[in-house]
């Protein structure tokens, strides 16, 4: 197992597209573990391939609520619940879709930031477990949420890119000048509300 180093905005290589897996070799299941440990080590909900550089269709989850340490499936929706978490999808495909939601969403590749995006409420997935095999799923809540923003990254978006062209470009160009802001020394007011949204779900 490893920490993989995640790539961040303005980098590249975050608009390279994913690649569909042909089988799930052993080096592919090594890397989706790896993914997993990583997304946890910086309190992620979720990541793709694209985020640690790997151009494959590959993206890994777990969007149950936490406190201490404890999960809280009472927190979940009857759908999420049903879905065994943490996931692996490799080749994750939208199938079906119904209705509209918004969230305030993060993402570890721009990190102190959070915007509401409107995505779908209802979606069924399909794609291959760690194992290779087929998986096909209805969810909603936050989890259908994280999916959507991780077949994003896959497709080379990032969720800044979904919000109004003002405000995206606001956004964009504020992080290329000044890059982002040092949690570990928060000095303005600014830098002290990113630290406070920190604890807030990137996705
Ligand atoms: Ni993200």
């Amino acid at each position: 197992m490893a920490i993989l180093e995640v790539l961040k905005f303005p980098d590249p290589r975050l608009r390279k597209k994913g690649v569909a897996v042909k089988s799930v070799t052993p080096e592919l299941k090594t890397l989706a573990q790896d993914m997993l440990e990583t997304m946890y080590s910086f309190n992620g909900i979720g990541l793709a391939a694209a985020q640690v550089d790997k151009q494959v269709r590959l993206i890994v989850l777990d969007t149950r609520p936490r406190e201490n340490g404890r999960y809280k499936p009472e927190e979940l929706t009857d759908l999420e619940r049903a879905v065994t978490q943490p996931l692996v999808i490799f080749n994750p495909e939208i199938v079906g879709k119904e209705g509209k939601t918004t969230y305030d969403e993060g993402c570890l590749s721009v990190p102190t930031y959070f915007e509401t995006v409107e995505r779908f409420d209802k979606i069924e997935v399909k794609g291959l477990d760690i194992d290779g095999k087929p998986i096909q799923f209805t969810t909603d809540g936050l989890l259908s949420i994280c999916i959507q923003h991780e077949i994003d990254h896959l497709d080379g978006k990032l969720f800044i890119d979904r919000l109004s062209p003002v405000k995206s470009m606001r956004i964009k160009s504020k992080i290329k000048k000044f890059g982002y802001p040092d949690p570990s020394h928060p000095e303005s007011e600014e830098e002290l509300e990113a630290e406070l949204a920190k604890e807030e779900h990137q996705l």
